[in-house]
């Protein structure tokens, strides 16, 4: 097959969706045409207008996640800055009560939690890394549980991983951290958008994403969801001016204020906005639903190729469309490159920003793996010129081949 001439196949949606939601670009577009005023900074028409269509985003988010109160969305850069406000945010509020520091967090963890911890440590925060079943990547619960101690505050997991698709029992988890009255953060980059995220049935007290992945968004936006509460335990990292209370020179305590300091991402919000109307007018039953079934339908396509091995569970029902694939004739890098160039199909090799998951599956030190993650928009099509050529690509080397 003529690799140029071959339609580009996106398979790269863990690291950001493509294509976005059809009414994204043009909301965004609109938007910039127009006086595209920033909110809270000023009292005429076009403010008010860009304050009520951030109004209308975070109520659409709390929609999404079952909670009520739109004020308590912190709208971020992305799911790694709204971490890092959770994490260190809850740090600093630790500290300034003069309490002692323990976090839970899991070696399926990305590192967007693992390096704001690592850089924590030293300075006497003490963490614990619960291990994960080292086939399929989950978590055990009790695991979290028995790592719990009397100055834990709090619990830090991802709720799917991006390096093998594991959907975590957050709900168990979010039963056990409540009995232990340590506040629970999920990381819902991977699963917000493709699955059923409700903070109260699954327990969360805080929760971070992305909109730029599965809510088919624009870079550069993302979003904390907070419990209301939590606002005492998590203290502000950013602060400067947000356009409310400008007579004082300290942070405001109202929400999101508290929090949001510094002048929006309009562009992402209008855009993250347009796509979150998209989802609802879709329904988010039939884009799980949906979701399920081709993430369902990869995976039996993808262990049929005996030369390959797919991380993480063999059970559709545990996971979401996101596959690391290693095998033994290819290198990952070598493997991305053959399928962009010979099929079209645009993976991402490598470590994937979470050496802890690799080290778990053992492919840390050999390059890590090739990994495909599907969206909304992936077809049934892409799934099998994808399995195709990975068939193809790994039956015979080419890379250790002896010269006759
Ligand atoms: C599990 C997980 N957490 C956090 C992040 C960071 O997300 P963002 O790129 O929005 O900062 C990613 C990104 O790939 C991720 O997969």
């Amino acid at each position: 097959m003529n690799g140029e001439s071959s339609p580009r196949r996106y398979f790269d949606n863990a690291a950001t969706s493509w294509p976005k939601a059809p009414s994204v670009a043009w909301a965004t577009q609109n938007w910039l045409k127009g006086i595209s005023a920033s909110p809270g900074r000023g009292a005429y028409e076009e403010v008010r207008h860009a304050a009520s269509l951030m109004d209308r985003c975070r109520l659409n988010l709390c929609k999404l996640i079952g909670a009520e109160t739109p004020d308590q969305i912190v709208l971020t850069l992305n799911c790694t800055d709204a971490l890092s406000l959770a994490i260190e945010g809850t740090c600093r509020s630790a500290r300034r009560q003069e309490q002692s520091i323990h976090i839970v967090t899991t070696a399926m963890d990305h590192n967007s939690v693992l390096r704001p911890l690592r850089d924590l440590e030293a300075d006497g925060v003490r963490c614990t890394r619960v291990l994960a079943d080292p086939r399929t990547g989950l978590i055990e619960p009790d695991a979290v549980m028995a790592a719990i101690e009397a100055d834990t505050r709090l619990v830090a997991i991802n709720h799917g991983s991006n390096v093998s698709g594991s959907v975590q029992p957050i709900d168990a988890i979010g039963t056990r951290c409540q009995e232990a009255g340590v506040p629970l953060l999920v990381d819902a980059a991977q699963t917000i958008g493709h699955r059923h995220v409700d903070v109260d049935d699954m327990g969360i007290d805080l929760l971070a994403f992305p909109g730029h992945k599965g809510l088919l968004g624009p870079l550069g936006i993302g979003g904390l969801w907070m419990r209301p509460g939590m606002e005492s335990k998590v203290a502000p990292v950013r602060l400067g001016g947000t356009g409310s209370r400008s007579e004082l020179d300290i942070q405001p305590t109202t929400m999101p204020d508290r929090y949001e300091s510094g002048s929006h991402n309009m562009p992402g919000i209008v855009g993250l906005d347009a796509a979150l109307q998209w989802i609802e007018a879709e329904g988010t039953e039939s884009l799980y639903q949906r979701d399920r079934e081709m993430t369902a339908f990869m995976l039996e396509r993808l262990l049929m190729i005996d030369t390959i091995t797919v991380l993480g569970p063999t059970d559709p029902e545990n996971r979401c469309g996101v596959y690391s694939i290693v095998t033994e004739n290819v290198a990952p890098e070598e493997l991305a490159r053959r399928m962009e160039t010979h099929h079209g199909i645009l993976g991402r090799p490598g470590i994937h920003c979470a050496p802890a998951a690799h080290r778990t599956f053992g492919t840390l030190d050999s390059g890590g793996a090739f990994r495909l993650s599907i969206g909304p928009f992936t077809s049934i099509e892409d799934v099998e010129v994808a399995a195709d050529g990975l068939a193809k690509e790994t039956a015979c080397s080419t890379q250790f081949a002896i010269p006759a």
